[in-house]
């Protein structure tokens, strides 16, 4: 496929998520001159001060291209002598499929729904449980109820985690984020964190992405500030930590889980700023676009476009009032995507049923649309009400290649599902 080149339009607001400067008082003038000594926080030794270079897509000016300036106060490469371990996927992270590098596996088409995965003892990682893949994307919730004993860099691609249930905080090497209910959190490839929860359980809902770095969809004639805008994008705010002790970085790359050992907090970034770097964005700052006449499709509630997958985000918003509009989507069969979706919270306006925590999977093949009892109920609310609002919170993948189930997803799927359509 051609790629076009980045323009100044691309850098700033399409694809680069836009330029943060973070450098806490570092005076260098430019990537590549080091700070100036007399600028370095108290108990940092100027000897070992590094400037990393983190970024994607190599040196290329294609769209996927973003770098952050990290200025650490340990060499990248500081691991202790003897430091690195490999470590058996069945203890780091048994049910955890790297969808890029698994084999297929098709058991047939038809509706299929997964009830809401059970709470699990455990730290995020180690319960990441993969349920649908392909090469481009993996989906998966964790649940988790201690915070994770190592620190993580995920080599096979971008995680992003939607928050479901609990609160918690992602520490990661550019700062802290919150992890509240709402939010998604991108996690760039790479990037060093540790998923800390501060209520009894968090729930989340996982995507790994393999292809390049989200874009934001081209919202045409809407404008820059649909569907949102910059000021609902956050990044961390710079924390690090100078202290020393034994600290353990667990990689994965190719699917497979190394350690790494050092003497220091891997988190010893003193400045950073660039272009890539960790954001959330809360699912409630997402404006749906609207219209009283016609059903909008879901390519209007569009939030994060990736390579051979859509991410898009149901939020509420008014039932469409016009006279004989559909207040739900019409029978469909999309013969190029399979769709899911994950109900976090509310009813969802075409489904009978839409229970929290659930996932259905409507892989191409089959045609699908309002369930009779949802037709109904949205019917008749209008005739009552005139107007009213869908409410709820509810987030769906499409992608383009075929997806593999696993056999973790099997354990919960809900076998009457594809007679739900049925009277
Ligand atoms: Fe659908």
């Amino acid at each position: 496929m051609e790629r076009q080149a980045a323009s100044v339009r691309d850098i700033t607001y399409q694809t680069g998520w836009c330029y943060h400067n973070q450098l806490n008082g570092l005076r260098t003038p430019s990537p590549h001159v080091m700070p100036d000594p007399a600028s370095l926080p108290p108990g940092v030794d100027p000897e070992q001060v590094r400037e990393q270079e983190y970024t994607r897509a190599g040196f290329v000016p294609t769209r996927d291209h973003a770098t952050a300036y990290l200025y650490r106060a340990h060499p990248g490469p500081s691991w202790r002598r003897d430091g690195i371990q490999r470590l058996a996927a069945e203890e780091v992270a048994p049910l955890w499929v790297t969808g890029r590098y698994a084999p297929p596996r098709f058991v047939g088409c038809q509706p299929r729904r997964y009830r809401a995965a059970p709470i699990e003892q455990g730290h995020a990682i180690q319960n990441l449980r993969t349920l649908l893949y392909n090469a481009d994307v993996a989906l998966g919730i964790s649940t988790c109820t201690r915070e994770m004993p190592y620190f993580f860099r995920n080599a096979d691609g971008d995680d992003l985690f939607f928050v479901h249930e609990g609160e918690g905080v992602l520490e990661t090497e550019f700062g802290p984020l919150g992890l509240e209910k709402g939010y998604y959190v991108w996690v760039p490839r790479g990037t060093l964190y540790r998923i800390v929860p501060d209520s009894p359980h968090l729930f989340l809902f996982h995507l790994e992405n393999y292809g390049e770095k989200f874009q934001k969809p081209d919202t045409g004639i809407t404008g820059d500030a649909a569907i949102y805008y910059h000021r609902n994008i956050e990044v961390p705010t710079l924390r690090y930590s100078l202290s020393r002790g034994d600290f353990q970085v667990v990689v994965k790359q190719g699917g497979t889980f190394t350690a790494y050992h050092y003497d220091h907090h891997p988190c010893d970034v003193i400045g950073w700023d660039g272009d890539l770097a960790p954001f959330r964005l809360n699912i409630r700052d997402v404006k749906p676009i609207t219209s009283w006449r016609a059903h909008i499709p879901p390519s209007a509630y569009c939030t994060f476009l990736g390579n051979g997958f859509e991410v898009c985000s149901f939020v509420p918003r008014p039932v469409e009032t016009a006279e004989y509009a559909l207040p739900v989507p019409f029978d469909h069969m999309n013969h190029e995507r399979d769709e899911v979706v994950f109900y976090s919270e509310g009813v969802f306006f075409s489904k009978d049923t839409s229970a929290a925590g659930t996932l259905t999977f409507h892989a191409r093949g089959f045609s699908h649309g309002p369930h009779p009892r949802a037709l109904k109920r949205a019917l008749e609310r209008r005739q009552r009400e005139g107007a009213f609002l869908f409410e709820g919170y509810f987030v769906m993948v499409e992608t383009s290649a075929p997806l593999s189930t696993t056999p973790w997803a099997e354990t919960l799927e809900d076998k009457d599902y594809p007679n739900s359509w049925l009277s």
